[in-house]
């Protein structure tokens, strides 16, 4: 199999290594917006470089990913479906779930499958979770805690155009919760704060956030965000039901240090970013999308499925902005 990556920044690099050692992608056509991060990447893992996507769609792949930024994510999608080929894209669709409406509609004319990255849906623990939730074993769920806290911010250049922390960094929680409990998200109340860098203030946005969600069978959800962990990357979800409580992301890399007297847990070494803590879930998201290019299998998440995680980041956009709760249907309308 042929596959084309646009775009090599964090991500992107991440994902040409993983790409180029799949034994399913037989070769790997790369291209970036800055020229010599193409050159510099496609030398490191032996891919072909290319100058633009339009020169990377008429390369003669079978299969196209997209881990540019946030803001080239829609065009991109639709260049691509355009040309009939099969595309995994990061989350979030687009800037706005506005914009994703409008890509939702583009690619369900063309047929073309597309697959959108929230890989927490390919990690073992989340999907014991999932698991766990569905066969009942919990009861009746009450209470729902997700927790994503990166160990240091992203640069100013990727806040201005990640559409802000509830699209960019609280939808892997959101998504998560309605993956889990199998339940939709009905009612929002998003608040959030700027202690550190002025660059999240000067683009709108803020660097620490909670949300409290109401879900459509009355559990409710409450959802921790901030860019400055520097103990490291933690990413937990507890599920505490009228049976049982579980958690995912409790183990001895949990980035968390017990004052309690006597206590060793957790006694390991910190998960340190999202590329450590979610590496093999990342391969597994990767290969699941070269089953979906080999027409084995349909999209695991569809732009339908990440859309409706983008209207609850919506919903928190517009709470934290007017200060009040917000309903999934007022947005969606
Ligand atoms: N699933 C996840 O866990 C996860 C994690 C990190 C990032 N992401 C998503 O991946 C995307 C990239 O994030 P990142 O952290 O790698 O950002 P980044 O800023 O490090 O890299 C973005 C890269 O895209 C390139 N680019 C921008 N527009 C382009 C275009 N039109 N054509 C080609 N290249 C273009 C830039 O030059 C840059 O190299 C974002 O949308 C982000 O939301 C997802």
């Amino acid at each position: 199999m042929r596959l084309g990556l646009i775009g090599l920044g964090r991500i992107g690099a991440f994902h040409a290594e993983t790409l180029t050692g799949l034994p399913v992608v037989d070769s790997l056509v790369v291209t970036d917006a800055v020229p010599a991060v193409t050159r510099q990447v496609a030398d490191r893992v032996g891919a072909q470089a290319v100058d633009s996507p339009d020169a990377l769609l008429a390369a003669g792949v079978d299969g196209v990913v997209i881990a540019a930024a946030t803001d080239a994510h829609s065009a991109l999608i639709l260049a691509a479906v355009d040309a009939g080929l099969p595309v995994f894209c990061e989350k979030p669709v687009a800037g706005s779930a506005a914009e994703a409406v409008q890509v939702l509609h583009h690619v369900a004319d063309t047929g073309v499958e597309v697959h959108i990255g929230y890989p927490r849906r390919f990690d073992a623990g989340f999907a014991a979770a999932r698991a766990t939730v569905l066969s009942g074993e919990l009861g009746w769920l009450h209470t729902v805690r997700s927790t994503t806290l990166d160990p240091a911010p992203p640069p100013p250049a990727y806040v201005a155009v990640s559409g802000g922390i509830f699209r960019d960094c609280a939808v892997h929680d959101y998504d998560a919760i309605r993956w889990v409990t199998g339940r939709e998200v009905v009612e929002v109340y998003a608040t959030g704060s700027n202690r550190g860098d002025d660059y999240f203030t000067d683009a709108g946005d803020v660097d620490t956030a909670a949300t409290v969600l109401t879900l459509d069978d009355d559990t409710l959800a409450l959802v921790s965000n901030t860019r400055y962990n520097p103990r490291g990357h933690d990413v937990r979800l507890e599920l505490h039901g009228s049976k049982d409580s579980i958690a995912v992301g409790l183990d001895d890399r949990l980035p968390l240090r017990s004052v309690e007297p006597g206590a060793t847990f957790p006694a390991g070494q910190p998960y340190d970013f999202f590329m450590d803590r979610f590496h093999d879930a990342f391969r597994a998201e990767l290969e699941a999308f070269t089953e979906v290019v080999a027409g084995r299998r349909p999209s695991p998440c569809t732009i339908a499925d990440a859309l409706e995680t983008g209207w609850v980041a919506e919903a928190c956009t517009r709470s934290l902005q007017q200060h009040r709760p917000v309903r999934i249907d007022e947005v969606r309308a």
